[in-house]
């Protein structure tokens, strides 16, 4: 794991960031109050939405220096979905990013190797291949580097990759896999190559289609009157400064806490976020802003899993991040509007996974 270089340095901007909101602000607020009713007040929010998100399209998304296979796919399920990456042979990626509940598991924070609590809420893996970099610090420049990490961490999975490839050496129908996957390589079974078939599979893990989407498409209708209201807000006030693009957020680093911040039991001291990544004063309690898509799905929220009603989110983000005490009505239009993010979850079916042999190393669990 390393940390994203050649990214446009989010230090700068922290002492602008509330003028830069504000600003966002007022030129949305400017723009909304277009005289007369035409365009008709509908059609101009649907402009101006336009302007700030992007649907999420139906295809494959490209993966950087990743060429994404139906093979790799297979392959990549089968791992994501093996518990015999970990060395206690009861974890997967799917325990902590379960496809069933959103692609996470709804957990404080994570429970990995020997019941040991981790530190950090886990995140979606929906969508997390349109992120610009991997985990709440951005530690991971992408999902084959980031798919390294947890197989490796002692609170996670708790395996080695000396010990991954003894497992999947063992299986001959995992040897005939990844030779179908990489079949220009000699020697296809390696740590690399089983972070680019998890990659290549977690792309496929895209949620296209939600009302929000369709709305942007042009479907009127697509959003209630509620939740119209609540994407004005959002807009208005300034969350679409940070939670923007085609993943409505997952793009930008920004400190928690820009005007005012939260209290050590919603943010807790030990966590300094991106800190920790560059060393940089400028970036101590900096996170990345995550995405926004399917949020009503993934409770509890922030790094800290501290939070876990989403209508409290919304008011923590609105005095954290804009300085704004928002009223119980604006709370609910926006947590209305944040619940048109959820999109159409992958079906996935459960792979047969091939089974082990006398030689495939056995579990440990200390
Ligand atoms: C024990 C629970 C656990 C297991 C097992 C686990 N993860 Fe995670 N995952 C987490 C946590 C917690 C984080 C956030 C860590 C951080 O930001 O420091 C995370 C972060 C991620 C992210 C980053 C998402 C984002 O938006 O930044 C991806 C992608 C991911 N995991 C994929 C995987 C894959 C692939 C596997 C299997 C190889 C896996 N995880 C296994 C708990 C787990
Ligand atoms: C200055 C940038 C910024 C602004 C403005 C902002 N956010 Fe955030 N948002 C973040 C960051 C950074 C996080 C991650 C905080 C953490 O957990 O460390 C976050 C987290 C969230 C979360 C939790 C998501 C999860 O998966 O845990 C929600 C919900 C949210 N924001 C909604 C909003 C809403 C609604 C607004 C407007 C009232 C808003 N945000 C304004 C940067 C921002």
């Amino acid at each position: 794991m390393h940390a994203r270089t050649g990214h446009r340095p989010t230090t700068a901007l922290k002492g602008l960031l509330v003028a830069t909101v504000a600003a966002l602000g007022i030129l949305a607020a400017t723009a909304g109050a277009a005289p007369a009713a035409d365009p008709p007040a509908d059609g101009a929010l649907m402009g101006r939405a336009r302007e700030l998100f992007k649907p999420l399209p139906a295809t494959l998304p490209v993966v950087r220096n990743n060429a994404v296979t139906r093979e790799k796919i297979d392959l990549g399920k089968m791992l994501f979905f093996d518990p015999r990456l970990s060395a206690s042979g009861i974890f997967s990626c799917n325990s902590c990013h379960n496809l069933g509940l959103g692609g996470v598991d709804g957990l404080e924070t994570s429970v990995g190797h020997g019941w040991q609590k981790g530190p950090r809420n886990a995140p979606t893996v929906l969508n997390a291949v349109l992120n610009v970099a991997q985990f709440w610090d951005g530690r991971a420049e992408d999902l084959k580097a980031q798919a390294k990490g947890p197989i490796q961490a002692g609170v996670e999975m708790n395996s080695t990759p000396d010990r991954v490839m003894a497992v999947l050496n063992s299986i001959p129908a995992y040897q005939a896999k990844f030779a179908d996957a990489f079949p220009n390589e000699k020697n296809p079974v390696t740590f690399d190559n089983v972070a680019m078939a998890i990659e290549a599979f977690e792309a496929t893990l895209t949620t296209p289609a939600a009302p929000f989407d369709q709305y942007l498409e042009g479907k009127a209708d697509a959003l209630t009157d509620t939740q119209k209201a609540g994407l004005e807000l959002f807009i208005d006030k300034g969350c679409a400064g940070c939670h923007n693009g085609v993943n409505v957020g997952g793009h930008d680093y920004f400190p928690f806490g820009v005007v005012t911040k939260p209290g050590a039991e919603i943010l807790p001291p030990g966590d300094k976020g991106r800190f920790a990544v560059t060393k940089t004063a400028d970036d101590e309690y900096v996170f990345r802003a995550p995405t926004l898509r399917n949020v009503a799905l993934t409770a509890p929220y922030f790094h800290s899993g501290k939070v876990w009603d989403l209508r409290q989110a919304v008011a923590v983000m609105g005095s954290s991040q804009l300085g704004a005490t928002l009223s119980d009505q604006e709370i609910d239009r926006i947590t209305a509007f944040l619940t048109a993010l959820t999109g159409q979850q992958p079906r996935v079916d459960y792979p047969l996974l091939p089974a082990s042999t006398p030689a495939t190393p056995q579990p440990v669990f200390k």
